[in-house]
């Protein structure tokens, strides 16, 4: 097994900044065909579609609401690659009022937002051959960090349905990657107050289209995400990845 994205149809939500721009150049300079900019506001990927005239294509789909994922596997219907990378982390006191809401907002953003995209283009991979599914994880998917503890709770969630995906979907021969990036420089990195130690968002990337070409499920793309890595290779091959069952 292996995807390699040479010519293929793409789409990335969240697409328009941070790592999701950063993969959708990643997939244009390694021969995608097409990259859908899967975004709340088209205007947003503007500067993408001029960068990329014939190869970037921006269409409204906001994670947070199904019936504009549901209209964009509609529209984007020659997909053949689905990168999920759409994500919110809000940053609060733990146990305050607003951390509680900001948990609601990520749970249906990170979780939600994974499960409709998921329900939606299935099939459309599906019919399409098979193709592949990357789900933007992260390192706090393994490991909660305190004041990022709601988020945290939302990324290991997201890692248990991804986990899922790749079981349910190997029979219709949809490959299925989960990333776990450590922190990167974008606007979410410098929110958590990461800018100090975060890495490039290119990492995230290449590493994507490195690891869909090896077909790995885990892809752990800067430095501390490699520490985890290594650290849980074991269980991951052991465990996570092992036929246990059936
Ligand atoms: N940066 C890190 O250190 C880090 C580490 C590990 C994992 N991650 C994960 O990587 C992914 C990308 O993070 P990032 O750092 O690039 O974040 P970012 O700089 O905050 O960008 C987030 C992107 O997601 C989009 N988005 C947010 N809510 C959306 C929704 N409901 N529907 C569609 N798009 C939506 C944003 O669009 P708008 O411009 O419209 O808001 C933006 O394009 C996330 O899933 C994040 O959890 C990030």
């Amino acid at each position: 097994m292996g995807f390699d994205v040479k010519g293929k149809v793409c789409l990335v939500t969240g697409a328009n900044r941070g790592i999701g721009k950063a993969i959708v150049e990643s997939l244009i300079a390694h021969g995608a065909s097409k990259v859908y900019a899967a975004v709340r506001k088209p205007s947003s990927a503007d500067e993408l579609v001029k960068a990329h005239p014939g190869n970037v294509v921006a269409i409204e789909c906001d994670v947070s609401k199904p019936a504009t994922i549901d209209a964009a596997a509609i529209k984007a219907s020659d997909v053949q690659l689905v990168v999920n990378n759409a994500g919110i982390f809000k940053a609060a006191e733990p146990f305050s009022e607003q951390m509680f809401k900001n948990y609601d907002d990520e749970v249906r953003t990170n979780v939600f937002g994974l499960l409709h995209m998921a329900r939606a283009f299935g099939p459309v991979l599906k019919h399409n051959g098979g193709g592949a599914f990357a789900q933007l994880n992260s390192v706090g998917s393994l490991r909660s960090f305190p004041p990022f503890m709601s988020y945290c709770a939302t990324k290991a969630a997201a890692y248990s349905f991804t986990q899922a995906l790749r079981e349910m979907w190997a029979e219709q021969g949809t490959q299925v990657l989960s990333v776990h990036p450590g922190p990167i420089k974008t606007d979410m990195g410098s929110d958590a107050g990461l800018d100090d130690i975060a890495e490039p968002a290119s990492l995230v990337g290449e590493g994507l289209v490195a690891a869909l070409k090896t077909g790995d499920f885990h892809l752990f793309p800067d430095t501390m995400a490699k520490q985890f890595g290594a650290a849980y290779e074991n269980f991951a091959t052991k465990i996570v990845t092992a036929k246990l069952m059936g």
